[in-house]
């Protein structure tokens, strides 16, 4: 069975040793490329790690052996702990292209930090099976929060004497953490560079999202404004913006095409010619008709604007897909080891049982895009033919709906979160539902219910919220919340990449 392995290390330095040199002889012998990766180093070890180098004869650069010292790993932690993960999740993923096995090996402790949690926290980041070098007396207790922190995951507990068939029969986990989420959704876009278009270019945060997107080249973006404001902004800011595309909706030679696109699309409603010419002046109608017309393959907008003015001009121009009358915004909500899917939570306040169908359809599109399998809970107060009311008949009206429009969907429902979420609540709720208590996407019954519980999750749980991703759309225009951070911007540039691969 392969499998790396992430060694969690003792505090006795002489017995981290024996060890790592007999795992080092024994996987140098059924592995022809084996790496060694030191998330974090304590300095005076950097020469030791050279010596297994070249005692076990591993072709590997000295610096590609660890990520950081331990002062900069403390320092990283402390202000950025996402980057501190990303770092680490990155350079071992580098290594897992180049190499058949990587040993890594790691802390017991972590300057004044507890290393063994943080240390369950890598492994699952890396989805390393860990080998931890634990005294017998300590046996019970650490294999308690193993069995607790790895939800029924394998791990060894090791000592000098171990079992090295015990170890190669150890499997890779297969936990999706939100750096590793973030992660593949960046591997994901780079693949196929794609054109996304920030129109509020007078924002700081999307000024300093728009550098960080230059800098790690993913996407390639068109800021919407006037150029000379742009470059004294980000002069004033200290950002380095050379290179970006900018066009100014005030007085662009696009206008003129794009009014009679806008006329031509909207005069059956209602709308003139001199309307249309005066509408695409305006940053989000003429971000909506870069992509409209092509020039551009999706929209970011609404750090400045709400969600309404922000998606009407995609939803009255770009419009539906065929088969869809019904857009709807999804969340992927990144728990400590795991991704949901929350939805709708930006669009439909009152949803019919047929919008409620769809949004289960393109929230099992939009899970899939983004790696996950989908398996969705159609939500209520009532698990099962438990409770009646008006909602628990509208959402077994859009399970009839999804099951007999969507036959290929994993469906089930009404039920209540916990009886969707937990397999033991499932197990006595609704035993007989093959989606009860592994459900990955979550599909609430009115707008009130999605929006006030992602955010609950967010603020309570800790959660990552990435989102609202609008799903239904002929081409991705999604909205920010006016609250959304520099990385928020980041991750959304980024998703709208993927949605328009
Ligand atoms: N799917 C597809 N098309 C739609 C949808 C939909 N869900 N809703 C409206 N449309 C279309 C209409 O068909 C219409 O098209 P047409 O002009 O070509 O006929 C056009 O959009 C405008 O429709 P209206 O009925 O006039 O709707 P309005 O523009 O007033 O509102 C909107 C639509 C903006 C989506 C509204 O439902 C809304 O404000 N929803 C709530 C948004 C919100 O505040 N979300 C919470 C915050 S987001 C967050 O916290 C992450």
């Amino acid at each position: 069975m392969m499998a790396n392995l992430y060694l969690m290390r003792s505090k006795s330095d002489d017995l981290n040793t024996l060890i790592t040199k007999k795992l080092l002889a024994n996987y140098t012998k059924h592995y022809k490329n084996v790496a060694i990766y030191c998330p974090v180093i304590y300095v005076h070890r950097i020469a030791a790690v050279q010596e297994w180098l070249e005692e076990f004869n591993i072709k590997q650069s000295s610096k590609e052996s660890y990520g950081f010292t331990l002062r900069d790993a403390m320092n990283t932690f402390s202000h950025d702990p996402h980057y501190f993960f990303n770092k680490i999740l990155e350079e071992y993923e580098n290594l897992k292209a180049k190499y058949d096995f990587i040993l890594v090996t790691s802390f017991s402790e972590f300057g004044i930090l507890d290393g063994f949690e943080l240390s369950v926290k890598l492994a699952k980041n890396l989805n390393t099976p860990i080998a931890a070098i634990i005294d017998q007396k300590d046996q019970n207790i650490a294999r308690k929060i193993f069995d607790e922190s790895l939800k029924g995951e394998n791990y060894a507990l090791i000592d000098a004497n171990f079992d090295f068939n015990e170890l190669m029969n150890l499997k890779e986990y297969e936990f999706i953490t939100p750096n590793r989420f973030k992660f593949e959704l960046i591997k994901k876009s780079v693949k196929n560079k794609k054109i996304v278009v920030l129109p509020e270019s007078d924002d700081e945060r999307i000024l300093r999202a728009s550098e960080i997107l230059l800098r790690s080249n993913v996407v390639h973006l068109i800021l919407l404004g006037n150029e000379t404001k742009i470059k004294e902004d980000a002069l004033k800011l200290g950002l380095d913006l050379n290179g970006i595309e900018v066009l100014d909706p005030a007085n662009s030679p696009l206008c003129e095409e794009f009014s009679a696109m806008l006329y031509e699309a909207r005069k059956a409603k209602g709308m003139s010619l001199e309307e249309a010419a005066k509408l695409v002046k305006d940053r989000t109608y003429f971000g909506t008709m870069l992509v409209h017309s092509k020039k551009a393959d999706a929209m970011v907008s609404g750090a400045s604007t709400t969600t309404a003015e922000t998606i009407r001009p995609a939803l009255q121009i770009i419009k539906t897909k065929e088969g869809i009358n019904s857009v709807s915004g999804i969340f992927f909500m990144g728990l400590e080891d795991k991704v949901l899917a929350f939805a709708d939570c930006a669009v439909n306040p009152n949803p019919t049982a047929e919008q409620l169908a769809q949004s289960a359809y393109v929230s099992a599109l939009s899970a899939k895009a983004f790696g996950l399998e989908p398996r969705i809970a159609m939500l209520s107060y009532s698990s099962g033919d438990s409770g009646k009311g008006e909602s628990v008949d509208l959402v077994n009206e859009a399970l009839k709906i999804a099951k007999k429009n969507y036959p290929e969907l994993q469906i089930d429902g009404p039920m209540q979160f916990d009886c969707a979420y937990d397999a033991k609540t499932a197990a006595k709720k609704m035993p007989n539902s093959t989606i009860a208590g592994k459900a990955n996407v979550y599909i609430f019954p009115n707008l009130d219910a999605a929006n006030i519980c992602y955010k609950a999750v967010q603020r309570t749980a800790n959660a990552l919220a990435i989102g609202p991703i609008l799903q239904g759309l002929k081409k991705p225009v999604n909205d920010l919340s006016r609250g959304c951070l520099v990385e928020d911007i980041v991750d959304t540039v980024i998703l709208s990449a993927i949605q328009a691969q």
